[in-house]
């Protein structure tokens, strides 16, 4: 132990106390500034040749730790945390884009990034696109000679189709595009980025690698070193920086989650099969299912990791759905997705209700639509429940 007199001044602060033994969880330094020696003790910092952190802004032990960990896991270095899975996303493109360059998106990302790309970018001067990603002649002729980056999720959301990566990937190294991918429903558990020629890996940390639904966080990291500093100067100057203790928070539930992944993938297919054989089911999405319109390509770009997502369409519209939800109470009715629990969301009436009824048709979401996140309780229970939900929607669509 260090001193144990007491201080002199409440106001000055008292060194951590010291002891043989170290603490075995990582501890929480919510500091927002760090003391240095002397001007030339933070030049050294400031030129890189000494670590350590200045202002929690400009980074911190917390975010370090977590970026550190997901780095090993994307197989990146020098990774970002961000304050939310938007910070990155924002980060990557005004980092890396100016007025006058051109950005293509997948025309199923998520609905921020879609509006980011329809109205956030184009006004600061940088035109979008969106094309079918599982398209590649469509993905080719959104490109324009002044086209910089593509924006892409492997699979979207939340009809869960699987995009041309190979193709995407083979596209943007022909016509010199970085490529930007958002891999927050892959996870690196299916899919690894930077291994299939993606130039940038994006998170929301919010999502499966967090896993508890109590943090807010998002990832980015960058292949080539000078884009990885483009994006953390625009980070830190927009001020996009993590909060310490979500940070602490994500890390926690990243030691799990290989495991949660697993058993929620288990589960997945488990359930997919299951609502596929109950009655008032109209159809089942899972990528790896041989009736899912991508099934060849998910099996060959992700084997048999086809993730914690199920969607299913229900017979009946709204009526039914309100039905299904009240009749699931345990099940949360809640907009995320990689919990640890199982939560269920109706995009007609949340992420996609900002389209209209023929926008939504086109996409193939009608009222009956629900996407399920899978969590990792038993799988018996998860059944049971699904089945009564589903039983009760039939009951009362057929009463109205
Ligand atoms: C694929 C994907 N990317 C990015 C985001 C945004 O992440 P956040 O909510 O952490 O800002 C989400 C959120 O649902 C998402 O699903």
């Amino acid at each position: 132990m260090t001193d144990r007199k007491p201080p002199r001044s409440l106001v000055r602060r008292t060194p951590w106390p010291e002891g043989a033994a170290q603490a075995l969880g990582t501890p929480i330094q919510p500091s927002v500034a760090y003391t240095a020696q002397s001007p030339d003790a933070l030049d050294a910092q400031y030129e890189g040749r000494a670590p350590g952190y200045t202002y929690a802004r400009e980074g911190h032990p917390n975010a370090e730790i977590l970026a550190r960990k997901i780095d090993g896991m994307e197989g990146a270095s020098d990774g970002l945390v961000l304050g939310s899975g938007m910070a990155a996303v924002t980060a990557s493109v005004l980092g890396l884009l100016r007025a006058g360059d051109h950005i293509v998106g997948g025309d199923q990302l998520y609905g921020r990034s879609l509006r980011m790309l329809r109205e956030e970018l184009p006004r600061l001067g940088i035109p979008a696109t969106l094309a079918d990603p599982t398209d590649i002649a469509a993905v080719e002729a959104a490109l324009r000679p002044e086209t910089r980056m593509l924006l892409v999720e492997v699979v979207s959301n939340p009809t869960l189709r699987v995009a041309d990566m190979e193709g995407i990937a083979a596209l943007c190294r022909a016509r010199g595009i970085l490529l930007a991918v958002d891999n927050t429903f892959t996870t690196p558990r299916a899919w690894r980025p930077f291994e299939h020629g993606a130039d940038l890996v994006i998170h929301s940390l919010t999502k499966l690698l967090a896993g508890h639904s109590d943090a807010t966080l998002g990832y980015v990291a960058a292949r080539a070193p000078e884009h990885r500093k483009a994006i953390y100067d625009t980070a830190v100057t927009l001020g996009l920086t993590p909060s310490p203790f979500d940070c602490w928070l994500a890390e926690r539930g990243l030691y799990s989650f290989e495991l949660r992944y697993d058993r929620a993938e288990e589960n997945a297919v488990a359930l997919a099969d299951h609502l596929a054989g109950l009655p008032g089911i109209r159809r089942v999405l899972y990528p790896t299912r041989p009736d899912h319109p991508d099934h060849n390509r998910a099996k060959a770009l992700l084997g048999a990791r086809g993730g914690n997502m199920v969607s299913f369409e229900i017979e009946g519209g709204r009526a039914a759905a309100n039905a299904l939800t009240r009749a699931a109470p345990q099940i949360a009715f809640a907009p995320t997705l990689g919990d640890i629990g199982t939560t269920l969301s109706h995009p007609a009436s949340s992420s996609h209700r900002g389209l209209n009824e023929e926008q939504r048709a086109a996409l193939g979401i009608g009222e009956g639509f629900f996407r399920v996140s899978v969590g990792v309780e038993d799988i018996a229970l998860l059944k049971e429940d699904f089945a009564a939900a589903i039983a009760a929607s039939r009951g009362e669509h057929d009463e109205a």
